[in-house]
């Protein structure tokens, strides 16, 4: 008889507003392309690793379906922050996977992550490739923070650069609205561990009506707490209301995040070695409000950044759906141990197009913003940098709306 055809898809890391686009691009493009079955890994490897999985086809039933996927935030099937072993250090994990993959007649497997999780598909097609295993491994990008190699943008920061500027131009006007004469000072915590895309992506709240906010701090700029208190002091002596923006990553010089000064830090460590990062704005405006004596607010966007798919950039869905429909198509004509990648094709008007790398050049890399595009004093990001992000917030994407609420859909479990 002869093999089925079967894939598998996987969601890994921090998830996105849109992570679920790809996922539905994915299950499409499979469906389409003649693929028996379409298995989804729960919670990643890490599921897989235990059995988890599901056969998607009892969980989306319809077109509709696909459609409420791509506007349901967070995992639809669950993420995972797992690191495998090198092969050499622990073949039988490997033994155990593909035996797996064998048992599910696995044609292809495609992984939405970002640069962790391509060291999965690295290391998975690497041990294909020494042990003779016909699977195919493909990546698909995600992530809020943009900092892939190789790709333009990654799936994910679009939505979240949208909804974290529409929240900032929100809280501006709330803190110019607030006390007659009275000064106050906002300061906005937002994720991107060492890369400031999205940081940098508060300046896009300066429009017409909106003065944006005033200082932008990225972890990729050395941050001198006592210029940082000159500077706010020389701002306070123009104006009463300030808001600035702070990566969570922010790094002092001798190497310590900022966050780990407040007390109230946590010491919690993933599998990758990553420290928990929160705690930078409420530090900075605890240490703002002592020296200065105004009112100060830290707000900590959190998750929320991540999630917010009622704020989701068209662009960004269309991109997360085509680039895992492209990783289906890779694999199913021979590619492995690759990452599908997003090019810009134009920018007036913006285009793209899926193109694919070597996974290899990808995985455990991290795209910083370049220099040349955070001003000299190191407090805000240049045109450059506004024009780059601007294509990725447009276009909306309204999310089913019942009793007044979005509509998401969610994994039944037997
Ligand atoms: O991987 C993306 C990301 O959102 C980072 O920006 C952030 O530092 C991290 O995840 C937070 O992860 P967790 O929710 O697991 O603490």
């Amino acid at each position: 008889m002869a093999k089925k055809r079967n894939i598998i898809v996987g969601q890994s890391g921090g998830p996105t507003a849109v992570i679920n686009s790809s996922l539905a691009g994915v299950y499409k493009n499979a469906k389409e392309r003649g693929f028996h079955k379409v298995y989804g890994m729960l919670h990643g490897i890490q599921g897989l690793l235990d059995e988890q999985y599901v056969d998607l086809s009892t969980q989306i039933h319809s077109d509709m379906d696909i459609e409420l996927l791509k506007r349901t935030p967070s995992a639809f099937l669950g993420s995972c922050r797992y690191k495998l072993p090198e092969i050499h250090e622990n073949p039988e994990i490997y033994e155990k996977i593909f035996s797996i993959l064998d048992k599910l007649e696995i044609e292809a497997f495609v992984y939405i992550g970002g640069n962790d999780s391509m060291d999965t598909i690295k290391k998975l097609s690497d041990y294909a490739i020494i042990k003779g295993h016909s699977q195919k491994f493909l990546g698909v990008p995600k992530t809020i923070d943009n900092d892939l190699a190789l790709t333009d943008h990654t799936p994910g920061f679009g939505s979240a650069a949208k909804y974290i500027a529409a929240s900032t131009k929100e809280v501006i006007r709330d803190a110019l609205g607030l006390n007659y004469k009275k000064e106050n000072i906002i300061i906005l915590e937002i994720m991107g561990r060492n890369a400031g895309w999205l940081t940098g992506a508060t300046a896009l709240a300066r429009t017409e009506e909106c003065e944006g906010p005033d200082l932008i701090y990225l972890p990729e700029i050395v941050f001198d707490v006592d210029k940082f208190l000159k500077k706010v002091q020389e701002l306070m002596k123009k104006k009463s209301s300030i808001v600035i923006a702070v990566s969570e990553g922010l790094k002092l010089a001798d190497g310590r995040y900022v966050c780990e000064l407040s007390a109230a830090n946590a010491d919690y460590v993933d599998a990758f070695g990553h420290k928990q990062l929160a705690g930078t704005a409420t530090y900075l405006a605890n240490f703002l409000g002592a020296k200065i004596g105004c009112k100060t607010r830290a707000i900590e966007f959190s998750t929320l950044q991540r999630s917010a798919s009622h704020m989701a950039s068209r662009t960004d869905v269309d991109e997360a759906f085509m680039v895992g429909g492209a990783a289906v198509k890779a694999a199913d004509e021979g590619d492995s141990g690759k990452m599908v990648v997003i090019d810009r094709v134009a920018d007036d008007p913006y285009m793209s197009a899926a193109g694919i790398y070597d996974v290899h050049r990808i995985a455990n890399n991290e795209k910083v913003v370049p220099r040349e595009w955070v001003n000299k004093e190191g407090n805000y990001v240049t045109e450059e940098f506004i024009d780059y992000v601007k294509p990725l917030i447009q276009g909306d994407y309204q999310p089913f709306m019942v009793n007044g609420l979005p509509q998401h859909l969610v994994l039944k479990r037997k």
